[in-house]
């Protein structure tokens, strides 16, 4: 081991302790955090992956209530999985907890950190946070924001976005798990969500590291984590027609692969004539940003002739009970209600 190396191990192995310690004073009261069911953790992580602690909270616990358990979920038809999932956003998350579920139903939950692993959508981080949290296994679970603290206590210059960086982090935390793994891995969370913000923002005053962070010390917290260069989203424009005949609203299904695969959708254009498919009753504009694309959108209210055969119709009521409608067309549900309709 060279001397670096060693030191690093140094401030990290010293770093656990304080960590622990803030960590169960100063830790949310999170839903999950109130059971160690592997299932019902493995709900909260799928959840939690590229989701704010603050949008899952009610998902989690409605989610919860309705699949109680890992054959209750398995039982499940996938209609009624992705309208719970509705507005969260990454629906490929909830088919790959779905066929996860039905795995766990017939075999049980995975004990070891690479079965863990191999259950549907779950990766190195999510396997990681399950074992540690679950089952107090010395399993790292390593994301962008335990990079950042990380780089930060060691004024570590390693690109954040190289693979072999997170690999390297976690090699470096598994030298130094404590017993308490569940709580250990909850606290580098914690202290990521709380006090150690991103954008050159950290809140370093009652920081358990305050005292032995590299980067605090020689002021350079705003200069970690260094990352690779930021690729610009590519910016669709796109007509929405909200087409009502009688009550009724046009749906259509997206393709099964890509972008919001299965999910319903009203029917989405990059051009077209809205007046050519009936009376414009209103019309707004709306942006919905997902992490490779931006879409621009314009919607319109119209009021069709009749129910065409190129779309599924249904009324507002069975649209928001069955049909899983991405969050991007929240702006446009509220036409849904009879007021902005009738003549
Ligand atoms: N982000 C991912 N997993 C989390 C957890 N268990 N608690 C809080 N934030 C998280």
């Amino acid at each position: 081991m060279d001397e670096i190396t060693f030191e690093k191990d140094h401030i990290l192995e010293g770093a656990v302790t304080p960590l622990l310690v803030w960590y169960r004073g100063a830790k949310r009261d999170l839903p999950w955090r109130h059971t160690r069911d592997p299932y019902c953790i493995l709900v909260s992580e799928i959840m939690l992956q590229q989701t704010r602690v603050e949008a899952v909270k009610a998902y989690y616990l409605r989610f919860l209530q309705q699949f109680p358990t890992a054959e209750a979920l398995a039982a499940a038809e996938e209609g009624e999985v992705l309208k719970a999932w509705e507005g969260l956003g990454y629906y490929t998350r909830a088919r790959n907890l779905h066929r996860a579920a039905k795995q766990i139903a017939a075999q049980g939950f995975p004990r070891t950190p690479r079965e863990i692993r191999a259950l549907p959508g779950v990766g190195d981080y999510t396997a990681g946070a399950i074992a540690s949290i679950a089952f107090d296994l010395p399993c790292p679970a390593v994301d962008g924001n335990v990079l950042r603290i990380l780089t930060r206590l060691l004024a570590d210059g390693s690109n954040i976005d190289d693979a072999a960086t997170k690999k390297l982090f976690a090699e470096r935390l598994r030298r130094v798990y404590p017993q308490a793994s569940g709580e250990f891995c909850q606290a580098l969370m914690e202290l990521g969500a709380l006090v150690c913000l991103p954008n050159g923002a950290p809140l370093c005053t009652g920081c358990p590291w305050e005292g032995i962070c590299l980067a605090h010390a020689t002021g350079r917290e705003a200069q970690f984590p260094v990352r690779a260069e930021k690729r610009a989203r590519k910016i669709e424009q796109l007509n929405v027609f909200v087409l009502e005949h009688e009550g009724k609203f046009a749906l259509e299904q997206r393709p099964a692969q890509g972008l919001l695969a299965g999910l319903w959708q009203f029917p989405l254009r990059a051009g077209g004539d809205p007046a050519a498919l009936g009376e414009v009753i209103a019309q707004r504009r709306a942006k919905h940003i997902f992490t490779h694309i931006e879409w621009h959108m314009t919607g319109y209210l119209i009021r069709a002739a009749a129910c065409s055969d190129d779309f599924v119709w249904a009324e507002a009521a069975q649209i928001k009970a069955h049909y899983a409608l991405p969050a991007a067309f929240k702006a446009f549900m509220p036409w849904l209600d009879r007021q902005h309709i009738s003549k």
